[in-house]
């Protein structure tokens, strides 16, 4: 069953997973359905870098989360959906079910010109046809690339064209919380610049007035009705593409993460199992967005791998108040809860009764992802929602990763607030210090690295391996490098300290600064910008810019609004900046170079001591942007 019962049991299942990386890895895959078995277990070069696993092995991962669970689970919950509106009913699809709607689905896009291999953005609400759409992708080895529908139109565009998808799906609009967004309507507007989208295929979910263009745009409902649940699983090879992500990196445009079939599958499920410490028939819910890395791998790929029952949730937990989370898990008695620090530190921050007046009595597990959890909130998770007696996973990884990595395996391994601990069998981490050594030994902080592949790792960046070359292989010599820094405690327990390079995390959301300066220099009073990271309560970072204009005489509030509308249409909201200043110079050396070291420091609110200034070519521009900052 490929689970770990103790803390001695993994530490021998470590052991043997770094002994005989092949030979553990083998054992755990082999316990799912392939339609042909591999011939090797890994070919690895780091330098390429080429990763294969499960070499010559023919599957399809919806065969393995669906059709293998029918006989002994088929009417089991596969998913519990909750709608934004609580006064809406939630909806419960067996395994059954969602295996003949994800059939059908299937066969709905083979009608509208679908073919195994091709690329399908799905930009669309936290209804249950997200997770139906992503799956029957799979079931036709479709490639799927899932855009979070918060993304702006430029954005959704960006990311069609850099995959040439043929197809997208959405729908008519959106409900989050209060509010509705008019996804049509913003697909159509990317869709004027996508020239290889041949089809949008629409779901109806909120009802409301949308245009149809006669030739490309199809309702989903009407084609429902036109197709039969019978689709047989394409047979793909372990290596073939599942699917295309895309995160944000330190420079250039968001980068396509790609990960394939038969190494994401074996890794989704070992980890989701462990880490959770997953037992039949718990209710596992994880309140991420499909269009995040979490989603696919731990609301959809790893609990139905599993053969869990996955709680999808289509709202905010804001509305209809603060204590919607508390009610769902209620509702639905949750036993293991996964989110982010950042909604913990916005709940802690709302009134306690809105907690107090729920049981949480069902909670067994808690979890955390994203960034970084402050011990303040690590207490308060664990204390008001896990009342003392739930463990919490503070698990690290990334898009690039696939699956966790480092984290405690629930109730198994002991907990250090704002530690993610241990790293799971088969992760082989390291530290490194800026020449690229690897530093031994315990109590010591570096740049995390990973030495040895895994079988959910990134493959390539769509359309651009030297990219992926670039940005995660060249920088230390046959190592992956994670972008994070981190400590290794005395004990040998891991503790990510934050991203070492100009990558921001804002709510859990991942944005390169280079991608936001883009952005706001649009603007047309905008000369240059600098845009940095700087502690924020709730959303662990906040985005200070620093703008030059051509005309500084403006009316600040109303700039600050404009500035908000660009990076709203170019991006999307979640990439607004916190705090804009108008500056009129930045801080250059003399070869141009911008010192951010001393912008972030002005952020923070440090400006005691901001090193040595000495190489700037104008130092006086640091005085003026220190008496202007907004230290609020
Ligand atoms: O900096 C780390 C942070 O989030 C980055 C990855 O972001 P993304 O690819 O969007 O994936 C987020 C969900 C897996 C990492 O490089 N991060 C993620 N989890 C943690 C974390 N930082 C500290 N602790 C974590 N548990």
């Amino acid at each position: 069953m490929n689970k770990i019962n103790s803390i001695e049991e993994y530490h021998e299942e470590y052991s043997k997973s770094v002994r005989d990386p092949e030979g553990f890895w083998a054992e755990k895959a082999d316990t799912f359905l392939w339609k042909k078995k591999w011939n090797e277990v890994l070919e690895w070069d780091f330098d390429a870098p080429s990763v294969k696993w499960f070499m010559g092995a023919k599957l399809n991962i919806t065969e393995n989360c669906l059709d293998r669970h029918l006989e002994n689970s088929g009417d089991k919950v596969a998913i519990l959906w909750e709608p934004n509106d609580p006064n809406e009913s939630s909806i419960k699809l067996t395994y059954k079910e969602l295996h003949s709607r994800v059939c059908a689905f299937a066969n709905v896009l083979k009608r509208n010109g679908a073919k195994k291999g091709d690329r399908i953005c799905l930009y669309m609400p936290m209804t249950p046809e997200l997770a139906i759409a992503t799956l029957a992708c799979a079931r036709i080895g479709a490639v799927h690339s899932v855009v979070f529908a918060g993304f702006s139109a430029r954005s959704l565009e960006d990311r069609i064209n850099d995959a040439t998808c043929n197809i997208v799906v959405t729908a008519d609009g959106g409900f989050r919380g209060a509010k509705t967004i008019q996804l049509k309507s913003i697909v159509d507007k990317a869709l004027e610049n996508c020239p290889s989208i041949e089809r949008s295929i629409v779901l109806k979910r909120t009802g409301e007035e949308v245009k149809m263009e006669a030739g490309r745009d199809v309702w989903l409902h009407e084609e429902l009705s036109r197709v039969d649940d019978v689709c047989p699983a394409e047979i793909m090879d372990s290596e073939d593409m599942l699917f295309v992500l895309y995160t944000s990196g330190s420079t250039g445009k968001p980068k396509g993460v790609v990960h394939t079939c038969g190494g994401y599958m074996v890794y989704a499920e070992y980890s989701f199992r462990n880490v959770f410490q997953y037992e039949k028939d718990d209710i596992y819910w994880c309140t991420a967005d499909i269009g995040w890395i979490t989603g696919h791998t731990y609301i959809v790929y790893g609990p139905l791998l599993a053969g869990a029952t996955t709680v999808m949730f289509e709202g905010v937990p804001t509305y209809p108040d603060a204590g919607r989370f508390w009610d769902i898990c209620d509702k639905h008695k949750v036993n293991i809860f996964y989110t982010a620090p950042t909604a913990i530190r916005a709940l802690q921050a709302c009134d306690i009764s809105l907690v107090k007046k729920h049981k949480l009595d069902s909670l067994r597990v808690l979890g955390s992802v994203g960034e970084p959890i402050n011990e303040e909130a690590w207490h308060w998770y664990n204390d008001e929602i896990g009342k003392g007696r739930c463990p919490i996973v503070d698990t690290w990884w990334q898009t690039e990763t696939g699956g966790i990595m480092i984290s405690p395996l629930a109730g198994l391994t002991p907990l250090k607030p704002s530690y993610a601990t241990l790293p799971l069998p088969g992760i082989q981490p390291c530290l490194v210090d800026a020449d690229g050594n690897e530093i031994v030994g315990n109590d010591v902080q570096g740049n995390l690295c990973i030495k040895y592949p895994w079988p959910s790792m990134i493959r390539t960046t769509y359309g651009d391996h030297n990219r992926c070359k670039e940005v995660y292989f060249s920088a230390y010599k046959g190592k992956y490098f994670t972008g994070d820094g981190c400590r290794r405690d005395e004990d040998g327990f891991y503790r990510i300290t934050g991203r070492v390079d100009d990558v921001i995390n804002v709510s859990g959301h991942r944005f390169g600064t280079a991608e936001i300066e883009a952005a706001i220099d649009e603007h047309e009073n905008v000369v240059e910008t600098a845009v940095v990271g700087y502690p924020h309560e709730i959303k662990g970072q906040g985005i200070y810019a620093y703008a030059i204009c051509h005309d500084t005489n403006v009316d600040i509030a109303l700039f600050i609004q404009e500035i908000n509308k660009t990076v709203t249409e170019i991006i999307g909201p979640i990439a607004k900046p916190d705090k804009i200043q108008i500056v009129h110079g930045l801080p250059k050396t003399r070869s141009g170079k911008i010192m951010r070291r001393i912008l972030r420091k002005i952020a923070e609110g440090d400006v005691s001591n901001l090193g040595d200034t000495s190489t700037l070519l104008d130092p006086s521009v640091v005085e003026e942007i220190k008496a202007g900052a907004s230290l609020e």
